[in-house]
């Protein structure tokens, strides 16, 4: 595996490489590589000849209070696993490569940037697809293979490229899982014993409202109610949102309709860690038990 810190190396390497009808995948990443990260170069080497991982901590997608600065990085350990991965290139531009001095363009995605985390991080989408338009015209990629864990984001991705033309296909891969639920991030490592034990409740919350749904339950607000429910058991847990919405569009709905395909999101604080999570599911169209049953079982 080749290590790239030039865009204009990187430009050069992706067009040879389509003179020879290869195709190009990326999987764009911040770093501090774990098997979720690895799940996605496997992903994508099934479906492209050659494979570029990105890695840049990109400090346009941080407030000034957020963790850029103790974002966790370790280069010699992430060439290591993304080579063993599968991937061909390691695309590592530095701050200055990507953000020039005088660099003054932005890429701002409307609407389906701004609920859930565009509300709690209201900087984030369009550092994000700034970064992700910067790194597609570097790797000039056939391929674009993004985790189903960070799901907004995979939407606003979608959107750019059908709003910008970017001829590129874009892949949404399943979210890795620690024995417990918890869904793998680099932030993990920020936990405690304590607090480690406790992040799989976000697991358990998505479950339990999954469940709901499969048994009839329609009505947003109950769903919603639901999961709080379940994170509240927990008092040390501070809850930024825990929602439900029509998974291709975010809209929210009084009622979902049957056969809707419905996201379930949940961002929560546990100590200082924030920690994101979500799940796919769909409306029955015909139900395993009767609607009465749930409300009898239910709590709420
Ligand atoms: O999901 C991430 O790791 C980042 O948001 C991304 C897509 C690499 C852009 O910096």
């Amino acid at each position: 595996m080749k290590i790239i810190e030039k865009i204009s190396e990187m430009q050069a390497i992706s067009l040879n490489l389509k003179k020879y009808n290869k195709t190009v995948a990326i999987v764009p990443t911040m770093g501090f590589l774990h098997s979720g990260h690895l799940s996605l170069i496997e992903y994508a080497k099934q479906k492209a000849d050659v494979v570029v991982t990105t890695l840049f901590v990109n400090p346009k997608q941080f407030a000034p209070h957020e963790d850029f600065d103790k974002y966790p990085r370790n280069i010699e350990n992430d060439s290591k696993l993304a080579q063993e991965s599968g991937s061909d290139f390691l695309f590592h531009p530095g701050i200055l490569e990507m953000y020039p001095k005088g660099y003054s363009t932005s890429v701002k995605v409307e609407s389906i940037s701004q609920p859930f985390e565009g509300d709690f991080r209201p900087h984030f989408f369009e550092g994000v697809a700034t970064v992700v338009a910067k790194l597609f015209n570097a790797v000039l990629p056939d391929i674009a293979v993004f985790g189903q864990k960070d799901y907004q984001q995979y939407l606003v991705i979608y959107r750019m490229i059908r709003d910008m033309n970017f001829p590129i296909n874009l892949f949404l891969a399943p979210t890795l899982r620690e024995a417990d639920g918890l869904a793998m991030s680099s932030r993990n490592v920020y936990l405690n014993r304590e607090e480690r034990d406790s992040a799989a409740i976000i697991f358990v919350a998505l479950e339990n409202a999954k469940t709901a749904i499969a048994m009839g339950a329609r009505e947003r607000k109950i769903i919603n109610a639901m999961m709080h429910k379940t994170l509240r058991e927990n008092p040390s847990i501070r809850i930024d949102y825990a929602a439900s919405a029509v998974a291709d569009t975010l809209d929210t709905p009084d009622e979902f309709l049957p056969g809707d395909k419905v996201v379930l999101l949940i961002a929560v604080y546990i100590g200082k860690t924030r920690l994101i999570d979500n799940s796919l599911t769909q409306i029955p169209t015909v139900l395993d038990k009767d609607p009465a049953a749930f409300l009898e079982d239910s709590t709420i």
